[in-house]
């Protein structure tokens, strides 16, 4: 691992990543890392080639009566931890060599309506000066993807607005909260609480979940989770609230009511510290993740989940070629990347269960390709496209988008990890070498064509797929440390679909 501390020395490990065409993953980081930062780390170290963090304390980012000169120092034990994580590079600039040194220095003003609620009004300066810093950092790191947590959730909805609107590099990625087992929020501020201090802040957490559980039995305006969580909050006087606020999760936007999601957000001082945590409120249906390795059965259980549970089939596989269609039918070369790409963000790809059969039907530029998407000619181009990283994204974002209102079941090598992270269910769906190889065996018997085929070479091909499938660097295949493992070896299709049907959290149906 390399600490520089000069722009001139980041530059030149960035340029040396980008020349051997490596995925850049940032943390940026104030230091004193803990638990929740950890989650951040980890999670850029799986997704990319390369892990770059910054150590470093913004102080345009501090009001002048904040904790600036306390705020907690301690880069060498920060080090320690980046090394054992893995991290290729940590950036730890002085202000001065950012040069927020003197009050003269350009700052970036993030949009109004995102500076009205939550935290923006009792910290004036705080939010510009982290998107001031956001940008420089994003530019110098040049990131493919940078990890933010929703613990700062208005920071998070700052931060993406900024990306978008000043076109800076790197995809944002939100991590959830990390907690510890009593449900106080890591956070570096955490240190100035003494440990009666410790348990008062509990408060906090015991507010939101009060909130939630209100939620949970259907409620849904503002006015009655507010005072859930303010009655909860009333109960440790030692706890001075400052804000309990519902603001749509993105737009910030004060909400009456959650239809879709909500972001209630708490700040509070314990003694002279000030603590903020939140949670989201999904009114959405719950989605389910399945993933797990090639040959585990997951398309035809996927199909079957659906369908018991009237939800989405989210066929991610017949987006991609969807849009190898296009790509065909536009007589694209699959070298062409920017052609692809530019004809991905025209394009409008449609999954729609039909009425009647509840069949899956594909829609590419209003022409129904349900049926062609399967035929040889897309067969032999989709992974070309689909291993294109900006398509990738792009569709992944898409897909994001439709399950925002929930009631989806979509499978894959990364949909519990990467796509849908905060999946309310993630399946991990496996089968021993062995049985996916006899699974196969039979298959091919099926057809007439099993003759010639040798068991225990079908075994060794599966063995060697999986390892690829694990190291892959578009989409490895990983368990999310929350997916529920079933092992299918010895269960019928139909065992393993009455399982995941029992899972499904149905007290979260929307009525
Ligand atoms: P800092 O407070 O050090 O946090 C760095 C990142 O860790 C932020 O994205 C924050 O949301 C995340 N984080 C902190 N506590 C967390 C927890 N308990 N669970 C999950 N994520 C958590 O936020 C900043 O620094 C600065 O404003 C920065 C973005 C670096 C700009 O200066």
């Amino acid at each position: 691992m390399r600490l520089v501390k000069t722009i001139a020395g980041l530059r030149s490990c960035v340029d040396g990543y980008r020349r051997q065409s490596c995925e850049i993953g940032f943390v940026p980081t104030m230091g004193a890392l803990h638990a929740g930062h950890i989650s951040l780390l980890e999670r850029a170290r799986a997704e990319n080639d390369r892990l770059a963090v910054s150590i470093y304390v913004n102080p345009l980012q501090f009001g002048p009566d904040e904790d600036l000169d306390r705020y907690p120092q301690r880069l060498e034990a920060d080090c320690q931890i980046c090394a054992e994580l893995e991290a290729d590079l940590v950036f730890a600039p002085t202000a001065a060599e950012m040069g927020a040194t003197s009050g003269e220095t350009t700052r970036v003003q993030p949009p109004t309506p995102l500076l009205q609620v939550l935290c923006a009004p009792f910290r004036p300066g705080h939010f510009p000066g982290v998107a001031t810093v956001v940008t420089q950092l994003l530019n110098l790191m040049q990131p493919t993807r940078a990890y933010f947590g929703e613990k700062d959730a208005q920071q998070l909805a700052i931060v993406r607005q900024l990306g978008h609107d000043l076109k800076l590099p790197g995809e944002i990625c939100a991590c959830p909260i990390v907690r510890e087992p009593s449900g106080l929020a890591y956070s570096s501020r955490n240190r100035y609480l003494s440990d009666p201090e410790r348990e008062q802040a509990l408060a906090l957490w015991r507010g939101l979940q009060r909130a939630q559980q209100l939620f949970q039995t259907g409620e849904r305006e503002a006015i009655a989770l507010i005072a859930a969580a303010k009655d909860e909050l009333a109960r440790s006087p030692a706890v001075a609230v400052q804000y309990v606020e519902l603001v749509d999760p993105h737009q910030l936007t004060p909400l009456a009511s959650v239809e879709t999601a909500g972001l209630l957000g708490i700040a509070a001082y314990v003694g002279n510290t000030r603590l903020i945590d939140n949670v989201i409120l999904r009114a959405r249906r719950p989605i389910i993740a399945i993933d797990g390795p090639a040959g585990a059965g997951k398309s035809t259980v996927t199909r079957a989940v659906a369908q018991q549970l009237g939800l989405l089939y989210l066929d991610t596989g017949a987006m991609y070629r969807a849009l190898t269609w296009l790509v065909w039918q536009a007589g694209l070369s699959l070298d062409d990347e920017a052609a692809i790409i530019e004809l991905a963000h025209q394009a409008d790809i449609q999954l729609l269960t039909d009425d009647q059969t509840l069949k899956l039907r594909a829609i590419a530029n209003g022409t129904d390709v349900t049926t062609v998407i399967r035929s040889p000619e897309v067969t032999a181009r989709v992974s070309a496209v689909a291993k294109i990283p900006a398509v990738r994204r792009y569709l992944v974002r898409q897909q994001r988008r439709w399950g925002e209102k929930g009631g989806i079941v979509a499978e894959g090598r990364d949909i519990g990890t990467h796509v849908f992270p905060d999946a309310e269910l993630k399946i991990f769906l496996t089968a021993s070498v062995r049985e996916r190889a006899r699974r196969r065996w039979h298959d091919f018997q099926a057809l007439g064509r099993g003759d010639d085929l040798d068991l225990a070479q079908l075994e060794a091909e599966i063995a060697t797929r999986d390892r690829l499938d694990s190291h892959r660097r578009i989409a490895p295949l990983r368990k999310a440390p929350d997916a529920i493992e079933i092992d299918t070896d010895g269960l019928s299709a139909a065992a393993v679909v009455a399982q995941i049907v029992n899972l499904y959290p149905r007290h979260d149906l929307a009525e």
